[in-house]
């Protein structure tokens, strides 16, 4: 059997594949589109994960469709009346609706089907139940409670439930206006990065700051006694004037969504070329706190409701790595799962799984324990493309290479290291990354003067070996996605600078041997020239969505001035 995944008209469009149960194919579509976030209808994503099927798409069983256009509909007729939603406001969602339901369209068109060829049965899975169901189904937990947070997805921003087995309950619901994503990104709006998913420079920027306006916030959204909260709406637009949307089509485009009252209270929105001063990084400290103790709230009446040990956690505020890191200190629960893709591109796996599972009743058949789901190539294919621009190589075998590159990397190099399937979800995870050494001080300026460009306070990453953690971080857990960040331990921050974040953090991804062979292979040569297990880690890109194939990440090659690029076993150096 199978079952096509699409995250459809929404930020990060992407598709996946099942057969059986088993995940062949993810992918997002912006890795094609070569735009970041892209949204619309995922074409080449679904093309994609046919071929690499082998599969036409007549033979889909399902092709189930993370957004239900029917869903909550009620609310939204009650919320439209209640906050005088704007005429044009309730014209482009109905569109916006009506777009939604042509998919089989979409289908027929993009195939060229004769009516009747698509015999896929198409189902509609509610946003957030899909959010619930990519972060359940693949879990390691036969029982679990389950929490959905975001901005908002078919009118609602936050959904709680319980999975058990292959049947996930529903709980409780946030609906629209309320909106824990709404309120981060406003403030991210406020202090001056206006672009859809900007909400990781406000992480990047708060531990420059103190916390001292988290009270000055309890005005803005409160927690409530049922473990939930709610927005106070003078401090917004998006209720009243309503907030232009654009998910079709290119790069998702939000309005500004902060009110006149905020300003007033908070003061003037910074501009994006305003320098930022001390009050910018207190409130980005003052937001992740206040967001921080939300999220912890939100989990103690999840826990106080199901008595659970384990949660599972997806939606886009479930990207907030920080908070992450912090939640078994800071509720009572004991084991967490959060997917490599818990955006909502991950709502594509969310809605195929809720359809072979919640739906069809069969039994889970595996944990996903990584995200390597996209485009591969082959040594030959690689070769192909460097003949074919007359580039010079060399091709080694795995100890050669592991040996010279981390010789270069020792020596100061800069290097691109694209290896087997291309990563599902936002984070580079040694297939589609650039690595430099940890040790170095400079690091950070080596990396945004030959590549980056990015501002100065967003910290890089580090991976390392997973039996190594307990040296270096004050946790031990496997965070294979870089989906939590970990206090370093006060004695080692000063051997790997360029990862260590101004509070003494890091953004960590353990490396399993059994899991990424090569990728652990390559750090484990460092460590044993360099007494170090630990490589930084960043995605390979320069402002653009992360290299999907071997031309995108030599071109990213010749324009910047990287000094290594190894692609499967096949290096080009610079002399
Ligand atoms: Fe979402």
């Amino acid at each position: 059997m199978y079952i096509l995944g699409v995250n459809a008209y929404h930020g990060d469009s992407s598709a996946c594949v099942y057969k059986n149960g088993t995940l062949i194919a993810a992918t997002e579509e912006e890795r094609f589109r070569r735009i970041k976030h892209w949204a619309g209808f995922p074409s080449q994503a679904i093309e994609f994960c046919l071929k690499e099927a082998g599969i036409k798409v007549q033979d889909l069983d399902y092709i189930a469709i993370s957004r239900d256009p029917k869903a909550n509909f009620g609310k939204k007729v009650v919320t439209a009346l209640k906050q005088k939603l704007s005429i044009k406001n309730i014209i482009d969602r109905v569109s916006n609706l009506k777009k939604a339901a042509s998919i089989e369209d979409e289908f027929i068109s993009l195939f060229k089907l004769q009516s009747g060829e698509l015999k896929a049965k198409i189902v509609n899975v509610e946003h957030h139940r899909a959010h619930l169901a990519s972060a359940f189904f693949p879990s390691p937990f036969e029982k679990s409670a389950l929490l959905s947070i975001d901005g908002m997805g078919d009118f609602t921003s936050t959904m709680i439930g319980t999975g058990e087995g292959t049947q996930i309950s529903v709980l409780d619901s946030v609906s629209y206006p309320h909106s824990v994503g709404i309120f981060y990104t406003t403030f991210t709006q406020w202090l001056g990065f206006p672009h859809y998913g900007d909400e990781y420079k406000v992480m990047g920027l708060a531990p420059y700051g103190e916390a001292k306006y988290v009270d000055k916030l309890r005005q803005v959204l409160k927690f409530l006694p049922n473990g939930l909260f709610e927005l106070n709406l003078d401090y917004f637009n998006h209720a009243k004037k309503g907030v232009n949307m654009v998910w079709e089509g290119g790069i998702p485009a939000v309005d500004s969504i902060y009110s006149d009252k905020l300003i007033a209270e908070f003061g003037p929105v910074r501009k994006a070329e305003d320098k930022l001063e001390q009050y910018h990084y207190d409130m980005a400290a003052s937001v992740q706190r206040f967001t921080e103790e939300l999220i912890y709230h939100i989990l103690n009446g999840l826990h106080a409701r199901t008595g659970l040990d384990s949660v599972c956690i997806a939606g886009g505020v479930a990207q907030n790595s920080v908070a992450n890191g912090k939640i078994i200190q800071n509720t009572p629960f004991k084991k967490l799962y959060i997917p490599p893709a818990g955006h909502d591109a991950g709502t594509a796996i969310g809605a195929a799984l809720w359809v072979y599972h919640q739906e069809l009743k069969n039994n889970r058949e595996e944990v996903m324990w990584h995200g390597y789901f996209g485009a591969k190539f082959t040594n030959a294919e690689v070769e192909a493309v460097l003949k074919a621009q007359n580039i010079d190589y060399r091709v080694l075998n795995d100890s050669e290479l592991f040996d010279e590159v981390s010789q270069c990397l020792i020596d100061g190099g800069v290097v691109g290291w694209f290896q087997g399937r291309a990563e599902f979800g936002p984070r580079a995870l040694g297939h589609r990354s650039i690595l430099a050494d940890p040790r170095r001080t400079d690091a950070k300026e080596i990396l945004n003067a030959k590549i980056k460009r990015r501002e100065s306070f967003r910290p890089f990453a580090p991976s390392i070996l997973k039996e190594h953690t307990a040296t270096y971080f004050e946790r031990v857990d496997d965070v294979p996605f870089m989906e939590k960040v970990f206090v370093i331990k006060p004695e080692m921050r000063a051997s790997i600078p360029a990862v260590t974040h101004v509070d003494g953090t890091g953004r960590l991804q353990t490396v399993d041997a059994n899991i990424e062979p090569k990728y652990y292979g390559l750090i484990a040569a460092f460590h044993q020239k360099s007494g170090v297990p630990i490589l930084l880690n960043t995605s390979f890109n320069e402002n653009e969505p992360i290299v999907n194939k071997p031309e995108e990440a030599l071109a990213c090659y010749l324009r910047t001035k990287m000094d290594m690029l190894v692609m499967e076993n096949v290096v080009i150096r610079r002399s």
